[in-house]
């Protein structure tokens, strides 16, 4: 039975949430296992519009397994928050099962309160982070000072180990952000109250994951963000506090990655990135304000605008070496529908007039790089009622073909609206 990792080949904002939850159907166990809630998915489920920033999806399913695996640092109240939504919403269905890492890492009050107070110092160099606390949190994780799911259990321990931290914490608050101070005896009793309306949920999701795959059911592990936020390959130090890439589906969910067989990368059909950093392809123009507008690019998580761009095959290539992955799904194609020309990025110049493919590591370099383009014709006709690839008109179908072609990766999928129908699907990936 093949199991399948959808990760974002971009900046984030790709579109997962569709496509994840079309791949949901076919699927027993849905698995987040990296980021947090910086990530957001806005679905409109019987005429209500919801937003999930932790839970993944697949919830909004019957008859499935959500997980929310070992890499990801949960914000309990987010947490808390979500589950009451939906169960106020009547979305939470009776067969759907919920648990969450007993090894997942905790988001504390002061990772949020240091998140923004970095963002907001005059001597501090912006991210543009989403100031959910994400970056903190993984800091603890791997300086080992971290607190853990598991913890809030044995409250001897939860108070010692926020003492040990507060130390630290509370000198950066008060001493570098003049915050007031935080104390460890408050956390706790705000953190052993969720500990009780979490315990239901806390579970071993290694074992669960381990012991769906033996009895033959299949798993799909759900990215947040995209390629280019990863904290090794992305555009460091504008990237998230975590493995975006698709090797991470094993890390953090504790399975072997021999368990991942097909991964899926979302690609949208031009780039958008939230946040500071290097955007070669970015519009400024007339032209990035139409994608803007129509593709409604405005962030499920901050509300904030998103910056708009041609597609840049350049990082597309490398989105495909370092998560493997194996065919691609195209989300967005109606919003570049009445555009003259559209422009695909192939290569990128440099001062010297110097040809490269490759996205430097060193990313001064790439914001002085020149984009270079190929530009394709562009099409007028509505392709929201398109199903198959033959229905759209030649020019989309180029397009389409061209973005084979450039990636080397085959193409799974095509969307054409926001809609669940509103898709032309090629291949099912839990099939071939
Ligand atoms: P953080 O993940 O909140 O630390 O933010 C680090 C960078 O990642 C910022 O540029 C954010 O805008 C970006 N980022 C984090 N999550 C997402 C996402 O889900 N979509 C797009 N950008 C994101």
């Amino acid at each position: 039975m093949p199991n399948v990792a959808v990760v974002g080949t971009q900046w984030g904002d790709e579109g997962k949430g569709k496509i994840v939850d079309l791949y949901t159907e076919g699927a027993d166990v849905i698995a987040r296992f990296q980021g947090g809630n910086n990530a957001g998915h806005t679905l409109v489920v019987k005429g209500r519009k919801t937003v999930l920033h932790l839970i993944p999806s697949g919830i909004l399913h019957d008859n499935k397994i959500c997980i929310i695996g070992n890499g990801v640092v949960v914000d309990p109240v987010v947490f808390i928050q979500e589950i009451e939504e939906l169960q106020k919403g009547g979305l939470f269905p009776p067969n759907t099962k919920l648990y969450i890492s007993e090894k997942a890492h905790l988001i504390m009050p002061y990772h949020k309160l240091l998140d923004v107070a970095r963002e907001a110092s005059s001597t501090g160099k912006k991210i543009g982070t989403t100031g959910r606390g994400i970056g903190p949190a993984y800091e603890d994780k791997v300086a080992r000072t971290g607190i853990r799911v598991c913890d809030l259990y044995d409250e001897t321990r939860l108070l010692e180990k926020l003492r040990r931290s507060l130390t630290e914490k509370n000198f950066l608050l008060t001493g570098l952000y003049s915050r007031t101070p935080l104390t460890a005896d408050e956390i706790a009793a705000e953190y052993l109250d969720y500990a009780q309306k979490i315990k239901p949920y806390v579970a071993d999701t290694s074992m669960i994951i381990d012991n769906a795959m033996k009895s033959g059911k299949k798993i799909l592990f759900e990215g947040a963000q995209g390629a280019h936020l990863d904290i090794d390959h992305g555009t460091y130090p504008y990237v998230t506090s975590s493995n975006t890439v698709a090797g991470n589906a094993a890390c953090g969910s504790g399975i072997g990655p021999n368990a991942i067989n097909n991964v899926v990368g979302i690609c949208k059909a031009y780039t958008t990135r939230v946040g500071e950093g290097p955007f070669p392809t970015e519009l400024t123009d007339e032209i990035g304000q139409q994608i803007q507008r129509v593709g409604q690019e405005f962030g499920a998580t901050t509300g904030r605008p998103r910056r708009c761009g041609w597609l840049d095959m350049v990082l597309i290539r490398q989105a495909v070496r370092t998560s493997g992955i194996t065919a691609l799904a195209i989300t967005k194609m109606d919003v570049l529908t009445g555009l003259d020309i559209i422009k695909i990025c192939v290569g990128y110049k440099s001062d010297s007039g110097e040809l490269t493919h490759a996205v430097p590591a060193n990313i001064d370099l790439l914001t002085q790089y020149q984009p270079v383009y190929e530009e394709l014709a562009g099409w007028k006709e509505d392709i929201l009622q398109a199903r198959n690839i033959a229905d759209l008109p030649a020019n989309a179908r180029k397009y389409v073909q061209r973005l084979e072609e450039l990636s080397g990766a085959r193409i799974n999928l095509v969307s054409v609206g926001p809609g669940r129908e509103e898709t032309i699907i090629l291949h099912d990936p839990f099939r071939d």
